[in-house]
């Protein structure tokens, strides 16, 4: 990338959240201009207190506060923005129940709509829209390519897809997009199946599985996520294109315990129940397409199990 491309201001929004704090970071290094978005006083204090830690210096970083869940937004000066990273979201599969549907359709869809539309309205060069594997829903064959049908099975996965064709139909009228599905990524500092299972063997509490544990994922690392939008942010040849994008092996929940067990020495109590919401039986993307940009997947979950946690 040339030192013109360096140059350029890029906004991050969800930037407090587990897969923006680290591309922050990344992006941060790569010598990025920044606009760091958080729903709240204290995310953005927890993110910035995350970047001292990583002794990066803050000239090129600004912070924009504001919860997208409110009528009256304020947008940030949009006049240098180039590109726009789409990260915020509610994320969270089991809590997509009734109870929360007006909050999942007003943040995944209704802002991501006033968002791209922002974008096209200023003419920002690239749109980069976080989705999810999860619009896929139950499928007959695997790998997961692009051009799978899609069809979600949770509030989750449904809300997401609903972002989707916001941003492709803003597509339709000039918004230079591309949509990304991580499946299912980890990391440092992440609260997903990894954190808590580890968090439960570690003090020999009850596990709880959901439905059978034999449930697979392909975890990949937020590193390799980073990389991934790094070789598309202002690509051109990935302008109204669609990427998945997981690790390349599955591992099933019940081998993730093993994995975790081992790791800490225990052998942890495990209680099955059922799910409370639909969720998936296996979720790996077919890589091809985004292998195509020289993408390869850098980590391994056993390195980071053995090596990191
Ligand atoms: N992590 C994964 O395994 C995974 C897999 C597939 C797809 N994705 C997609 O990748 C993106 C980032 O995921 P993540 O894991 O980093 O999610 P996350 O940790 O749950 O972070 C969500 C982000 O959204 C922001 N947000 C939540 N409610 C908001 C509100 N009312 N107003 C404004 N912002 C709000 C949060 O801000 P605060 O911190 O200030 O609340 C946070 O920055 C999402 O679009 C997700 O769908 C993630």
């Amino acid at each position: 990338m040339t030192s013109e491309l360096k140059e350029r201001k890029i906004l991050i929004t969800g930037a407090t959240g587990f897969i923006g704090k680290w591309l922050t970071l990344y992006l941060h290094n790569k010598s990025f201009q920044l606009i760091a978005h958080g729903s709240s006083e204290e995310s953005i204090r927890r993110l910035k207190s995350f970047l001292r830690g990583q002794n990066i210096d803050e000239n090129n970083l600004e912070y924009w506060q504001e919860n997208f869940l409110k009528d009256d937004w304020k947008f940030p000066n949009f006049s240098d923005i180039d590109a726009v990273i789409h990260c915020a979201a509610i994320t969270k599969v089991r809590e997509g129940t009734l109870e929360n549907y007006d909050k999942y359709f007003q943040l995944n869809v209704v802002a991501t709509k006033i968002i791209g539309k922002k974008a096209l309205k200023e003419k920002i060069k690239h749109f980069i829209h976080l989705s999810t594997g999860q619009v896929f829903g139950k499928v007959d064959k695997f790998p997961i390519t692009e051009q799978t049908p899609k069809n979600p099975i949770n509030l989750y996965g449904i809300t997401k897809l609903m972002g989707e064709q916001v941003i492709a139909s803003l597509g339709m009228m000039g918004l230079n997009y591309t949509i990304i599905r991580p499946f299912s990524v980890y990391g440092k500092m992440h609260q997903n199946i990894i954190a808590i299972i580890t968090n439960k063997i570690k003090n020999n509490e009850e596990l709880t599985i959901y439905g059978d544990g034999n449930q697979k994922r392909a975890f990949l690392h937020v590193d390799d996520i980073c990389n991934a939008i790094f070789l598309i942010l202002f690509n051109e040849k990935c302008f109204e294109k669609d990427y998945n994008l997981s690790g390349e092996k599955e591992y099933s929940v019940n081998e993730l315990v093993n994995l975790l067990s081992k790791k800490f020495e225990k052998e942890p109590k495990i209680v099955y129940k059922k799910a409370p919401v639909n969720e998936l039986n296996r979720n790996i993307a077919d890589l091809t397409k985004i292998k195509l940009l020289g993408f390869r997947p850098q980590k391994t979950l056993e390195d980071f199990i053995f090596n990191e946690l």
